[in-house]
């Protein structure tokens, strides 16, 4: 089994190797990202590993399948970045879809935490020998309203933490939780009421720039916006007019929608392009993490273990228990693989 592994970085490789130890595939890695210019690459590989920021559309998937891979192994659980009706049929796609939703739970809190309470701010202020307070002021989690959009598996994490500072929490999801008690309301009635809002769906077809201008507006004035799913759920032009006039009172974000140009790279001197970017940084209540949810140790070994799982199973011709496919995944549609069977049949 020869495995090409695109998008790759020191970690990615330590993890990924440990876990071969068990299996002895043959792994390349490569460091430039899956697009239609790098897919020859991975010629003559039964399979290729792809990450968030991959360009799996059509053109990439034809120069995959014309190379001889019969397989697309995400090594992440969002998979918008692939073009799922396009592959169908074609090549099979499987993704990793639990890991550690306690990873990115955690640090949706951890960004709203240092948002609220300037804790980055403070660190760097004492190391300058600054003790002053102006400007540090903050505002008590207990109490508040946490609007929580997609109450799966990351969802019902960062409700269950928030439960615990004693916040109230509101939630919206098209597919309830069954035999939660959750408080589910209409999405308006979410944005309307809750003093910070956070983002846990996919994102899909339907919600791109769920957060708009128009919806932007419906907020509480000075609501607070945690984004830890996929930055095209916000329309950034309209967040940075919302920050502007105030409407947005924060906004703490672990993904950004042009961040396959820079996230995960190190561009400290490099002159940044994309001016929307830049005016995010300059805002004081805005925090930016580079994709980093996902990172930590657990989250990296359990990636590992399911994507080499997810390999063995397409080796020995197993049923691919994580496969996706635009049927299974657009919501409401039927798949073969309701009724125990692949996805569908390579030719
Ligand atoms: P999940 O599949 O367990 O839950 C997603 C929930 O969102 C489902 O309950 C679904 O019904 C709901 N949903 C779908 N469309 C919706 C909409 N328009 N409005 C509200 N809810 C909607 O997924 P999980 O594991 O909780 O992950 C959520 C997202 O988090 C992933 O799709 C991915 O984009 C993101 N993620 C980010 C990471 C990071 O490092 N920043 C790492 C892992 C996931």
């Amino acid at each position: 089994m020869k495995i090409t592994i695109f998008d790759t970085k020191p970690y990615d490789r330590q993890y990924l190797e440990k876990e071969n130890e068990s299996y002895g595939y043959e792994l390349k890695f490569l460091e430039s990202r899956l697009t239609p210019d790098t897919a020859r690459l991975a010629e003559g590989s039964d399979a290729v590993c792809a990450f968030v920021n991959d360009d799996i559309g059509s053109d990439t998937i034809d120069a995959l399948v014309k190379s001889g891979v019969r397989l697309i192994a995400m090594r992440c659980a969002g998979f918008n970045n692939v073009d799922m009706r396009y592959a169908y049929g074609k090549i099979h796609v499987v993704r990793v879809p639990k890991y550690s939703p306690y990873a990115i739970a955690e640090h949706a809190i951890a960004m709203l935490l240092t948002l609220n309470r300037k804790t980055h701010r403070a660190y760097i202020r004492t190391r300058d020998h600054n003790f002053s307070l102006n400007g540090l002021l903050g505002f008590d989690l207990h109490g508040k309203t946490v609007g929580v959009i997609g109450t799966g598996q990351i969802g019902r994490c960062f409700i269950d933490i928030c439960r615990g500072f004693g916040m109230h929490v509101l939630a919206f999801d098209p597919y309830p939780a069954s035999g939660s008690d959750y408080e589910y309301v209409e999405l308006e009635e979410l944005l309307k009421k809750s003093d910070i809002i956070s983002l846990h769906c996919p994102l899909t077809p339907q919600n791109f720039h769920l957060l708009n201008a128009k919806t932007l507006a419906l907020l509480k004035p000075g609501a607070v916006i945690v984004n830890t799913s996929r930055g095209a759920l916000i329309d950034t032009e309209a967040l940075i007019e919302a920050l502007k006039d105030g409407r947005v009172g924060g906004a703490a974000l672990d993904v950004y929608e042009e961040e396959s140009e820079v996230f995960f790279e190190d561009c400290s001197d490099q002159i940044i392009r994309d001016d929307l970017l830049m005016r995010l940084i300059g805002f004081n209540n805005v925090i930016i993490t580079s994709h980093q949810a996902f990172f930590t140790r657990e989250a990296l070994s359990k990636i590992a273990e399911v994507t080499f799982n997810n390999l063995r199973q397409f080796k020995e011709h197993a049923l691919l228990e994580n496969e996706i496919c635009y049927r299974c995944s657009e919501f409401g549609k039927s798949c073969h693989k309701q009724k125990g069977q692949p996805c569908f049949v390579l030719s």
